[in-house]
């Protein structure tokens, strides 16, 4: 796959076969993910990954407008430190999210991005502290049946100004 089609192509995947994900491309998809760059290269992030059915199901229940992760095989809960970045972790998360998806579309493993969590409980789940920001959960797994169609996007002309 090249970079213009990944770019491209990736979709928010919100079915998931059921089919595990094997380690060693779970590893590969973390040691591509792990090269984001953060604010003064910090990299402030820590990534949980959950595979037991049990607890897939109970954060999954906590993703108010993502429940269908409760079919993913893998949950990754994107957990940034406050302490750590205090004034960019938010964009830092964001960055390295997306690098996580763009590495996982490579491996043909769909994710999407959760935006509406309930964080606290999800925080008692995981035995996290004050310091421990959560920005999303990203439910991993390949997709099942047809890739959706791509969503619109705004046209250049709207996007782009020149100021020449
Ligand atoms: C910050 C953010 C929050 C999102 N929250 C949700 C969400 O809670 N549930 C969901 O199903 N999709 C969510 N999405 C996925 C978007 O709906 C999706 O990226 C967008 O419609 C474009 O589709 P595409 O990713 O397939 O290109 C979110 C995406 C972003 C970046």
């Amino acid at each position: 796959m090249d970079a213009i089609e990944l770019l491209k192509g990736r979709r928010s995947i919100r079915s998931f076969e059921n089919r595990p994900i094997d380690e060693k491309t779970l590893n590969k998809i973390f040691e591509i993910t792990r090269w984001c760059f953060s604010a003064v290269n910090r990299q402030p992030w820590k990534f949980y990954v959950i595979r037991k059915k049990d607890l897939i199901n109970e954060i999954a229940k906590e993703c108010i407008t993502g429940r269908f992760a409760a079919e993913a095989p893998v949950l990754v809960v994107l957990v940034g430190d406050i302490e750590e970045q205090p004034k960019w972790y938010v964009h830092d998360l964001s960055f390295v999210s997306l690098q996580l998806a763009l590495a996982a579309w490579t491996f043909g493993i769909g994710t999407c991005w959760i935006g509406n969590i309930n964080r606290d409980t999800v925080k008692q789940l995981l035995g996290l502290n004050e310091k421990d920001f959560i920005l999303t959960v990203l439910p991993l797994g390949y997709p099942k049946g047809e890739i959706p169609s791509p969503r619109p996007r705004k046209e250049l002309n709207e996007l782009v100004i020149y100021l020449d």
